[in-house]
């Protein structure tokens, strides 16, 4: 059987660190605050106005293609998650194809918010699975602090900028990609959205003054649905798989609260020493925290290990994927 498997990852961080105490001098908040109701510490922010998603996109692929030993004239596809494009078109995989010079490759972007390294995951699974392609990169990316109202405390405490990549090749192998749950719900999509720049309400001076290219989000709410969604994805991918909590190496979630990543873990039944965690150095980072995640702990990965990666996001959007990982620790860094 063909599967899919990951064989590398990448990343790339701003150097720019903002901690809370920073952003004590922008909005009424405390340091307190947010480590008690997220986890964050500090997280990163790209300063330089010239440099968007598509730049630490492709910064986090130039890495793999190093550890992997590949030009990138091997790639054959590339898929860009994000909510933060550098543009409404061309696509920010284009411009990773420029970037990069992948001149077989084809691509487009994937917009599922948190959700959106999963599905694009899944999508370049597809890809490989099917026999059509040997060489996919899988990109979750976003410039978080160009979306973000900096005079909203409710909201800009929690994001970051980051990039984080895959590369999705076959195996014949008893790894890789195994099952995968992908899940849409747009009837809660005001509670957790950015509104301005659409076809619906198109860039004006009505439309900045109405704050509406910031994203917007009633935390409280989307709190209540993400801890229940996350926990019930992941308990679903471990139940349909035989899955115990001593079978699974790492969960790997999506970072949004330390507090939703904690009851997905006790509702796996495993425990914190199990967790894939950056969100006290990252904060959220959206698409990039999975893939960013898994570049941090490439080293204590080994092979057959069994993985659930899960997320929850706007839309809403939420999924689960079960892979058991297909290499030992960090080859070519
Ligand atoms: N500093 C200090 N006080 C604050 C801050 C802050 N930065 N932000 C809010 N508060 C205050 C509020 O005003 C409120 O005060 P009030 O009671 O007087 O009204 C109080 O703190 C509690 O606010 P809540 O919103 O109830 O705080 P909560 O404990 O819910 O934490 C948070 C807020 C962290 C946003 C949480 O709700 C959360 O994590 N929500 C889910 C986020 C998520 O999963 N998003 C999906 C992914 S993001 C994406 O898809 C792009």
């Amino acid at each position: 059987m063909r599967r899919a498997a990951i064989t590398a990852v990448g990343h790339f961080l701003p150097e720019d660190r903002v901690t809370n105490a920073e952003m004590e001098k922008w909005v009424e908040t405390n340091d307190e605050w947010i480590r008690t109701r997220t986890g964050i510490a500090e997280r990163r922010m790209l300063r330089d106005p010239g440099k968007a998603t598509a730049h630490m996109a492709t910064e986090a692929a130039r890495t793999l293609l190093r550890k992997r030993g590949i030009g990138a004239d091997d790639i054959d596809a590339i898929i860009v998650a994000t909510v933060t494009p550098d543009m409404m078109f061309p696509s920010t995989a284009a411009l990773v194809q420029a970037n990069l010079g992948a001149s077989k490759a084809w691509g487009f972007d994937l917009s599922a918010a948190c959700s959106g390294f999963l599905f694009a995951l899944s999508t370049g699974a597809s890809l490989v699975e099917s026999g059509r392609h040997e060489k996919v990169l899988v990109i979750g990316a976003d410039k978080m602090s160009s979306i973000i109202d900096y005079t909203d405390r409710t909201t800009c405490v929690l994001f970051g900028d980051g990039a984080g990549a895959v590369l999705v090749e076959p195996t014949e192998e008893d790894c890789g990609i195994i099952d995968s749950i992908e899940r849409v719900d747009g009837s809660n999509w005001s509670i957790l959205c950015m509104t301005g720049g659409g076809s619906l309400h198109p860039s004006t001076h009505e439309s900045v003054d109405r704050r509406l290219h910031f994203l917007h989000q009633d935390g409280r709410h989307v709190f209540r649905y993400a801890v229940q969604a996350m926990a019930d994805v992941s308990a679903e991918i471990m139940e349909r798989n035989g899955l115990t909590g001593d079978d699974v190496r790492f969960l790997v979630p999506h970072q949004a609260n330390l507090r939703i990543i904690d009851a997905t873990a006790r509702r796996m039944g495993i425990g914190m020493d199990k967790v894939m965690l950056n969100i006290e150095r990252y904060g959220n980072t959206t698409a990039g925290t999975i893939p960013l995640c898994l570049a941090d702990f490439e080293s204590q990965l080994r092979k057959g290990d069994n993985l659930v990666l899960a997320a929850f996001g706007g839309g809403f959007t939420w999924g689960s994927t079960y892979l058991k990982w297909a290499y030992d620790g960090k080859p070519g860094a």
